[in-house]
């Protein structure tokens, strides 16, 4: 980690008005040390205690401050500020700021720029012991902290209004090392290898006309985007979808469930495996060599036959079983308890169950409620977008896979 290189990277330092706002111009300097460039933003107060001149030197760009001479357009947006930037470091993070970032306030450039960031953020906080340790600011850490933000600090120790405590803002060492794991791609899944499925199949009836379903694919295609960008080597099983390959994914294209499995089957072994494709239950016995046509004696009848459960056949498999095999089940009522059921009888390890009643907006919706079924574990996760989902989903794969804390199933 010391002496990481951290060329070509782009940090936001917001530095907000506390007395280690000094700590934040020898962050500037390491940072500027290892190749990234500093762009930052001070707040009013951060200007009582360091002057803008220093962090300009230091960082060697133009300070920004005023939210409004960035309204100008001939000025950077604070929009382009965290667009132009890898991470967002809130250094010295103060209750004031920590508070107003909780509650989603845009009254200055800094709170501005916070808000309007897709980008990580990592904080520093610094304040008083008392500060610190109040309900207030630790409901705010908390908030921020189920959005994601990172945090580093702060230590205890002797604070500049004398007393002694939680509250001293990281060392400008700690902080770097924070960031460079920040930036840090997560390659949890390197050395491992996942198959997911996606996207509707196409069962046909003759040549020109097949049985299929409302299925986008998004779901599938965003959780083998995210298996991929932790390192795993990923083989992407898909119906005929509008989405594109993700990269770093090899796609095998398929259209029937009979298709499906046999490509499945051949992409084991695998140590994970997602079966999100919303494969069609039934096929026709046996499809027209030509197509059918009109002939006056009314309409064809069609003999469904059931197709092969992909899902429990990869879980079903004796010597080459993926450690995880994870399903999906699209309910549109009792959605936990069939979910649960389903887990049984397919045998597999997680369930992701979801709502998909009309109304909901799920099939071919960009977001997704899902309830994860694991054992008799339920967990209920928050409304989010279906790449979020995927996220958070590679997140627990990594994690079991790498605790290796594997529920024996077989
Ligand atoms: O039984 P149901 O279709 O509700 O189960 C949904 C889950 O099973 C999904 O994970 C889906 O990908 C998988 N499945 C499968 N093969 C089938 C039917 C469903 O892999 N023939």
């Amino acid at each position: 980690m010391e002496g990481e290189l951290l060329e070509g990277r782009r940090i936001l330092l917001i530095i907000a008005g506390g007395i280690a706002a000094y700590k934040s111009l020898e962050l500037i300097r390491r940072l500027r040390e290892r190749g990234a460039a500093v762009r930052c933003v001070m707040t009013e107060a951060a200007r009582q205690f360091v002057t803008p001149l220093s962090v300009s030197s230091l960082s060697e760009d133009k300070v920004y401050g005023d939210l409004w001479s960035l309204t100008d357009e001939s000025e950077m947006g604070h929009i382009r500020l965290s667009r132009e930037a890898d991470l967002l470091v809130v250094a010295p993070a103060t209750a004031d700021l920590i508070a107003r970032m909780a509650m989603g306030l845009a009254d200055d450039l800094a709170a501005t720029t916070l808000l309007a960031s897709d980008k990580p953020v990592l904080i520093a906080p610094a304040m008083n012991a008392m500060m610190w340790a109040h309900p207030a600011t630790q409901a705010n850490l908390a908030t921020l902290a189920a959005r994601g933000v990172m945090r580093v600090g702060p230590g205890s120790g002797d604070l500049a209004c004398g007393e002694v405590g939680f509250g001293r803002m990281a060392e400008p060492a700690d902080i770097l090392a924070a960031i460079v794991r920040a930036l840090a791609p997560d390659r949890r899944l390197a050395g491992r290898r996942a198959l997911v499925t996606s996207g509707p199949t196409r069962e046909p009836i003759d040549p020109v006309r097949y049985l299929s379903n409302h299925s986008s694919g998004k779901q599938g295609h965003a959780i083998a985007a995210a298996l991929a960008a932790l390192g795993a080597e990923t083989v992407l099983v898909s119906g005929p979808t509008q989405e594109p390959t993700p990269a770093g994914v090899r796609l095998v294209a398929v259209e029937t469930a009979r298709q499906m499995l046999e490509a499945s089957e051949a992409a084991l072994p695998v140590d994970v495996a997602v079966m999100a494709a919303a494969v069609s239950d039934w096929r026709v016995d046996t499809a027209a060599g030509q197509k059918l046509k009109k002939d006056g004696k009314g309409p064809p009848s069609l003999r469904l036959v059931e197709n092969p459960d992909i899902l429990a056949s990869i879980a079903g498999r004796h010597n080459d079983r993926p450690l995880l095999v994870i399903g999906f089940a699209a309910e549109t009522e009792n959605v936990v308890a069939n979910a649960r059921a389903k887990r049984k009888r397919k045998g597999c390890d997680w369930i992701l169950a979801n709502d998909v009643s009309p109304g909901t907006g799920t099939f071919g919706g960009d977001r997704n409620t899902i309830h994860m079924v694991d054992g008799d574990l339920v967990e209920d996760w928050p409304v989010m977008s279906k790449i979020e989902v995927a996220a958070r989903l590679a997140d627990r794969i990594a994690e079991v896979l790498q605790s290796g804390n594997l529920a024996p199933h077989r």
